[in-house]
């Protein structure tokens, strides 16, 4: 079984609505798929999401209400298949973190749309709700890819 960890830096925008798109495409398919996020930042452990990713998955059918930001662990290095990073930063961060023993993969979460490999999902943090649907709009392309992905074989 797939086991899969989105990761950003707060764990309160981008890589909870990565989660919530991703746990409704597998649902959809019917896949049995572990799911989770983290961020590679502290700052935020123990919150749920920004108030503008809970309207955006709310307005898009998820409820994210429920999800608590933590931060990225060694063992998620071994505990997840995949790890995904919604940016470069977050990707070296991510790496320089990786233990000896570490199993997963790890890899840009746009990398699994095909014409997209090598984009990040922009950080809406510091924007307005339109960069919030933007994000949710990269999510659910790059779920859905992942989704194809899995079903033919990861
Ligand atoms: P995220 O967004 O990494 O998508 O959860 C951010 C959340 C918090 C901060 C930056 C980005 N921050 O600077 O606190």
């Amino acid at each position: 079984m797939s086991r899969i960890l989105f990761v950003c830096l707060g764990n309160i925008c981008r890589s909870p609505l990565a989660e919530a798109a991703f746990r409704r495409e597998v649902e959809l398919a019917g896949l049995e798929v572990e799911v989770d996020s983290a961020g590679t930042g502290d700052w935020h452990i123990g919150k749920p999401p920004d108030p503008r990713a809970v309207d955006v998955a709310a307005k898009n059918g998820v409820a994210i209400t429920n999800l608590r930001a933590r931060q990225l662990a060694e063992t998620d290095f071994t505990a997840f298949t995949h790890i995904f990073a919604m940016d470069h930063e977050n990707l070296e961060n991510i790496r320089a973190a990786m233990p000896g023993d570490a199993t997963a993969q790890v890899s840009l979460l746009l990398d699994m749309v095909p014409g997209r490999e090598g984009e990040a999902v922009a950080d809406p943090y510091f924007g307005d709700d339109e960069g919030f649907a933007l994000t949710w709009a990269d999510v659910s392309e790059a779920a859905k890819a992942l989704v194809w992905h899995l079903q033919r074989g990861g």
